[in-house]
C-alpha cells in the first residue's frame, strides 16, 4: 500500500544572541590637545548624524547642538509627561522659530549645563535612537538639544557632552534598563591616539588587566553638589574615600577631617573628567608641594620658578625619563584597606609647560568656604591624572575598580 508522506520541515528558529541583546556600547575616546579635553562620537537619528561629545562624569545626560540636526526619529518630550518626570524637566519650553529638532511647542525643559561656561543652559528634551560603531542602537535616548551657541568652550569639532552622571538619564542608565545589562561603564582616557568609553560592562574582562584592578568603594554625598543643586538631593558625582596623601612612600601630615565629606557635603574626593588637573584645597595643597618639591630634591631634580596655575615647577633635564614617565616622586591617594592606594606616577603628575619645565599638575582650588553657592570638594581628581588610568564604574554594587598607571604593565588606554 502507497502512503503518501509529506515532507515535513521544521523550521527551527533559533533565536541568537547578537551583540545587540548581550553588548553594550564601544565608544572611542580621543584627546583634544589645545583644550585637553577628552571626547567621544556616536551616531544620532535617522541621519545617523556623527555627533563628538565631550565626556563629563559630572554631568546629568547627553546633550548637543541640534542647529543643524536633522532625523525622521526625533521626538520631543511633551511637558508634565512621565518622561520629563524620569528626566527632571524644570520647566516647559516653547520654540517661535520654524519647527525642527530643538525647536518645538510645549517641551520639557532639561538642564544641561556647560562645565566650560559656568551656566546651565536652555534646552529641550528629546529622543532619538543612538547608534555606535560596534553596531549597537539606543531606542528611544533621551538627551537635550541645546542651541548652537550655547557650545562656547567646547573643543573644536565637538557639539555637546557626554554626562555619565548617577542620574536616571544618564547614557549608562539608559543604555542598562533599555538593553538590559548592567548598570556599569568603563572609561580609559588616552593620554594620546584612541581610548575607550565602555557603556554596559567592564572593559578589563576583554583585556588581560583586569587582575591589576584595585577595588574602592564608590560613596554617596549625601549633600547635592555641583552645578545642579538640588535642595535635599544627594550628590550625583562619583566620591571616592581618600583618607589619606602620601608623597615618596611618606604621609602627609594633614588633619584627617579635611579629606572627609561633612554632614553639609563639604569636603570628599571627587572624580572629574572635565577639570584640567586635580585642584585640591590649600589646606592639603600646601602641604603636599612642600612634601614634593623636597622629595624631588632628594632626587637632585632642579626647581624652577613656577608658572600658574602650578606653583612647583621643575628643569626638565634634570629629570629622567622611565616607563611610567618622568621619574619624580610618587603620590599615592590613600583608600580604605589594608595597602590600598591610588598610585600616581611621572605621566600623570608632571605636565611639561615648555620644552625645558615641567609642573607639578595639581592645582590649588583655595579655601573651602570660599564658594558659598553649592559644597565644595577637597579633592577633584582631574583628567590629566586619569590618563592611561583604567576605570570601572559598578553602580550595581557602587565600586570603582581602578587600575592606577597602564604603563607600569607597559599598556596604555590606547593599547587596550
Ligand atoms: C585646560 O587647559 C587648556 C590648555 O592649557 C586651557 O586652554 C583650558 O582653558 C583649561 N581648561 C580649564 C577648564 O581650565
Ligand atoms: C550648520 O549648517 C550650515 C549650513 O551648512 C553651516 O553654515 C553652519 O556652520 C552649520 N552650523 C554648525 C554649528 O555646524
Ligand atoms: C536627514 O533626514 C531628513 C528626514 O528626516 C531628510 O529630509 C534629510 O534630507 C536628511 N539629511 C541628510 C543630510 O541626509
Ligand atoms: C509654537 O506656538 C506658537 C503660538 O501658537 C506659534 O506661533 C509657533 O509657531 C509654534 N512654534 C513651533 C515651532 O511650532
Amino acid at each position: 500500500m502507497a502512503s503518501s508522506f509529506n515532507s515535513v520541515f521544521f523550521f527551527v528558529i533559533i533565536f541568537v544572541s547578537t551583540s545587540y541583546a548581550q553588548n553594550g556600547l564601544i565608544l572611542p575616546v580621543r584627546k583634544d590637545t589645545n583644550t585637553l579635553q577628552h571626547y567621544t562620537s556616536i551616531q544620532m537619528g535617522s541621519n545617523r548624524t556623527t555627533v563628538n561629545a565631550v565626556i563629563d562624569l559630572q554631568e546629568q545626560s547627553l546633550w548637543f547642538g541640534c542647529d543643524n540636526y536633522s532625523s525622521s526619529t526625533y521626538v520631543p518630550i511633551p511637558c508634565n509627561s512621565p518622561k520629563c518626570e524620569i528626566a527632571n524637566g524644570n520647566s516647559c519650553q516653547g520654540c517661535n522659530g520654524p519647527l525642527r529638532p530643538g525647536c518645538t511647542n510645549n517641551t520639557c525643559g532639561g538642564s544641561p549645563y556647560s562645565p566650560y561656561q559656568g551656566f546651565a543652559l536652555s534646552g529641550g528634551l528629546a529622543e532619538d535612537t543612538l547608534y555606535s560603531k560596534n553596531h549597537v542602537e539606543v531606542p528611544q535616548l533621551t538627551f537635550s538639544c541645546v542651541y548652537t551657541y550655547s557650545l562656547v568652550g567646547l573643543a573644536s569639532g565637538t557639539t555637546g557632552i557626554l554626562g555619565l552622571a548617577r542620574t536616571e538619564i544618564s547614557l549608562h542608565k539608559q543604555v542598562a534598563n533599555k538593553l538590559n545589562l548592567p548598570d556599569k561603564f568603563s572609561l580609559c582616557l588616552p593620554s594620546s591616539g584612541l581610548g575607550k568609553l565602555y557603556i554596559g560592562g567592564g572593559l578589563s574582562r576583554k583585556s588581560d588587566v583586569s587582575k591589576l584592578l584595585i577595588t574602592t568603594p564608590l560613596i554617596i554625598n549625601p549633600v547635592s553638589t555641583g552645578p545642579i543643586f538640588i535642595q535635599g538631593v544627594p550628590s550625583v558625582e562619583y566620591f571616592i574615600n581618600v583618607q589619606s596623601i602620601r608623597v615618596h612612600g611618606e604621609p602627609l601630615s594633614v588633619k584627617s577631617s579635611y579629606f572627609t565629606i561633612g554632614k553639609d557635603g563639604y569636603g570628599g574626593t571627587k572624580i572629574s573628567t572635565t577639570n584640567n588637573f586635580t585642584t585640591v584645597y590649600s589646606s592639603i595643597y600646601k602641604p603636599l608641594t612642600r612634601a614634593f618639591v623636597k622629595a624631588a630634591s632628594d632626587m637632585k631634580i632642579k626647581s624652577v620658578e613656577a608658572v600658574a596655575p602650578f606653583r612647583a615647577c621643575f628643569s626638565s633635564s634634570t629629570i629622567s625619563t622611565t616607563a611610567t614617565g618622568p621619574s619624580v616622586p610618587i603620590i599615592e591617594l590613600v583608600l580604605p584597606g589594608n595597602d590600598v592606594s591610588w598610585k600616581i606616577y611621572g605621566a600623570n603628575s608632571m605636565f611639561p609647560v615648555s620644552k625645558n619645565v615641567m609642573c607639578l599638575a595639581f592645582v590649588d582650588g583655595g579655601s573651602s568656604r570660599r564658594s558659598s553657592i553649592f559644597p565644595s570638594t577637597s579633592i577633584i581628581i582631574g583628567a590629566y591624572q586619569l590618563e592611561d588610568n583604567l576605570l570601572e564604574f559598578d553602580l550595581v554594587s557602587s565600586q570603582l575598580h581602578f587600575s592606577s598607571s597602564l604603563l607600569v604593565q607597559n599598556k596604555a588606554c590606547s593599547r587596550l
